[in-house]
C-alpha cells in the first residue's frame, strides 16, 4: 500500500467512525483548518430548542402508527459487573485498564452499574414511553473464553432484562457484538483470525437458543468499521493496533461473521429477524472540481459501499480492491463461498448516522459545520436524509431502523436540580425531522433510538463525554431525566413533532 493511501486511511478514519481517535489524536482538527466553520466546543448544545428546523415548522409532523421509537445502550458502556456471575474479560478491559489509553484512565468496570440496576432502568425507560430498546451481549457474559457452553448466570441476566421489556410493553432489539471480543480469542488473533468469525456463529447460536422467541430483532455486529478504523488503523480503541495490511482482513472477517450469524438463526429455528448494524457516513466533495469528485467517491467506497455492497450485492467494490491492490491481506483473505455467506438474506438494515463528510481532492477531509464535543461529529440533518434515501436508492426497499443517533454535550444538574439540555433537543428535532422527510420520500423506516438512553462509557473518552437521554451521576449512581427526555416522552407520546 502506497504512503499516500496509508496517510488517507489515517486521516480517513480520524475524522469518521466514533469519538474516540479523532478527538484524541487531533488529527481531525489539523486537517479542518480551510473551510472549518466557526464550530465552537459545544456545537449544538446551546442551541435554543425553539429553533426552526429548515425542512418543516414544529408541529405537525406525524410518523407512521406504531412507529418504533426507542433507544440504545451496549453492554461494555453501561453494565460494570466486570468480574460477576461468570464474566470473562474482554478487549476493552485489557485496553481500558492500560495506563494511557482512555480519558482519566476510565474503565467500564462499574459504568452505569446497569448489571444491577437493571429493573430500575426498565422503570425509567416504560416511564420514558419507550416502545423499542436496543442493547448489546456481552459475549463474555455469555462464554467467558469466547467458546464452549454457554454460562447459564450470564444468559439468565439477559433473559431478565428480556422479560422486563416485555412486562412494559417495549420491543427488544438485542446486538450480538458492540466491541467486546473475549481477550481469550483476541490472544488467539482477534478478528484477524477467521476462526473467530466462526466463534462468533457458535455464541450467536447459543444466545438464539438461551433468549429464543423472546427477541423480535437481532443485529449481528455493530459499526464493523469502527473496529476497522479505531481499533487497527488509529489504535484508539481496542486491541489498539496501528496495522493497515491487517485492518482490511478484519474488515472481511467481521463481515463473515456477520453472514454466519445470519446462517446460525436461521438454522437455529427461532423467528426472530436480523440485520447488520452499520455507521454510514454521507461523503461529500469538498469543492467541485473532478478530482474531488474522484476522490469522494473512493471515500464513500471505504465509508460505506465495503459493508453494504458485500452485504446487499454479494461484492466488495471494485474500487476499494483496486485500492488495497491484489496482495493486500484481505484480498488474500477472502475465500470462494465468503461472499455468498455474506450476503445471506437479511431482514432488515440498522442505520446509524452521526455525521458526514467532505473530500477534497487530494484524499485529504475538511469541516463545513459546526462540530459538537465530539470533534469528529459535524451536525448536519440532512445527511440523515441523504443517508437515508441513498440505502433505499441504491439497495431497494429493504427495512430501515435508525439504531443510533445523538449528541454529547457537557450535561450537569443546575441548581434546581434539573438538567437543561435545550441543544440536544434541537438536535434530535432536526434529525427526526430529516428521518420523516426521508419517511415521505419512500423509505422504508420502521423506528428510531436515540444514542444513548443514559450517560455511559465513551470508548476511549472515558466518562466525560455524556450522550444519554437521563443524566448519570457516577458517584451515586443516581438518574435524573434530562429536559431532552421530557421532551423525547412527549414526541413518543404524540408520535410526532
Ligand atoms: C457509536 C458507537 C456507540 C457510541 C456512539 C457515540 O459509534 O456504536 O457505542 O460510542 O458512537
Amino acid at each position: 500500500m502506497s504512503l499516500l493511501t496509508r496517510r488517507r486511511l489515517l486521516r480517513r478514519a480520524a475524522l469518521s467512525a466514533t469519538a474516540a481517535g479523532a478527538a484524541r489524536t487531533g488529527l481531525a482538527g489539523a486537517t479542518a483548518a480551510g473551510l472549518a466553520a466557526s464550530a465552537t466546543a459545544l456545537g449544538g448544545c446551546d442551541s435554543p430548542p425553539e429553533r426552526d428546523t429548515d425542512t418543516a415548522p414544529d408541529g405537525g409532523l406525524r410518523f407512521p402508527p406504531g412507529f418504533g421509537w426507542g433507544a440504545a445502550t451496549s453492554a461494555y458502556q453501561i453494565e460494570g459487573a466486570a468480574k460477576e456471575d461468570g464474566r470473562g474479560e474482554s478487549v476493552w478491559d485489557t485496553f481500558s485498564r492500560t495506563p494511557g489509553r482512555t480519558r482519566n484512565g476510565d474503565t467500564g468496570d462499574v459504568a452505569a452499574d446497569h448489571y444491577h440496576r437493571y429493573a430500575q432502568d426498565l422503570d425509567l425507560m416504560r416511564e420514558l414511553g419507550l416502545r423499542s430498546y436496543r442493547f448489546s451481549i456481552s459475549w463474555p457474559r455469555i462464554q467467558a473464553d469466547g467458546s464452549g457452553r454457554p454460562n447459564q448466570r450470564g444468559l439468565d441476566f439477559y433473559r431478565r432484562v428480556v422479560d422486563g421489556l416485555h412486562e412494559r410493553d417495549i420491543a427488544p432489539m438485542v446486538t450480538l457484538f458492540h466491541w467486546d471480543l473475549p481477550q481469550a480469542l483476541q490472544d488467539d488473533g482477534g478478528w484477524e483470525n477467521r476462526d473467530t468469525a466462526e466463534r462468533f456463529a457458535d455464541y450467536a447460536d447459543a444466545v438464539f437458543h438461551g433468549l429464543g422467541e423472546q427477541v423480535p430483532v437481532w443485529l449481528t455486529v455493530n459499526e464493523p468499521k469502527t473496529v476497522v478504523q479505531n481499533g487497527y488503523l488509529t489504535g484508539h480503541h481496542a486491541p489498539g493496533h496501528q496495522d493497515e495490511a491487517a485492518a482490511y482482513l478484519v474488515a472481511h472477517h467481521l463481515q463473515l461473521a456477520h453472514g454466519l450469524a445470519v446462517q446460525a438463526l436461521r438454522a437455529s429455528g427461532v423467528p426472530g429477524r436480523v440485520g447488520p448494524a452499520l455507521n454510514l457516513h454521507p461523503c461529500y466533495p469538498a469543492d467541485d472540481s473532478a478530482e474531488a469528485a474522484a476522490a469522494t467517491r473512493l471515500h464513500d467506497g471505504y465509508e460505506n459501499r465495503l459493508y453494504l455492497d458485500s452485504i446487499f450485492k454479494g461484492a466488495y467494490p471494485q474500487d476499494v480492491l483496486d485500492d488495497l491492490g491484489p496482495d493486500s491481506r484481505m484480498a488474500r483473505g477472502v475465500r470462494d463461498g465468503d461472499l455468498k455467506i455474506i450476503s445471506s438474506p437479511v431482514d432488515l438494515l440498522a442505520v446509524q448516522y452521526y455525521t458526514p463528510i467532505y473530500v477534497t481532492g487530494s484524499g485529504g477531509t475538511v469541516r463545513r459545520w459546526p462540530t459538537s464535543e465530539a470533534d469528529w461529529q459535524q451536525i448536519y440533518p440532512q445527511g440523515m436524509y441523504d443517508t437515508l434515501t441513498r440505502v433505499t436508492r441504491d439497495y431497494g426497499p429493504v427495512p430501515i431502523t435508525v439504531t443510533e443517533n445523538g449528541l454529547p454535550c457537557p450535561d450537569a444538574p443546575g441548581p434546581d436540580g434539573t438538567v437543561d439540555d435545550a441543544g440536544r433537543v434541537a438536535f434530535l428535532r432536526d434529525h427526526f425531522t430529516a428521518a420523516h422527510r426521508a419517511i415521505g420520500d419512500g423509505v422504508p423506516l420502521e423506528s428510531y433510538h436515540v444514542w444513548s438512553l443514559l450517560d455511559n462509557f465513551e470508548w476511549n473518552e472515558g466518562y466525560e463525554q455524556r450522550w444519554g437521554l437521563i443524566y448519570v451521576d457516577y458517584p451515586t449512581q443516581r438518574r435524573v431525566f434530562k429536559r431532552s427526555a421530557h421532551w423525547y416522552r412527549e414526541v413518543i407520546r404524540r408520535n410526532g413533532l
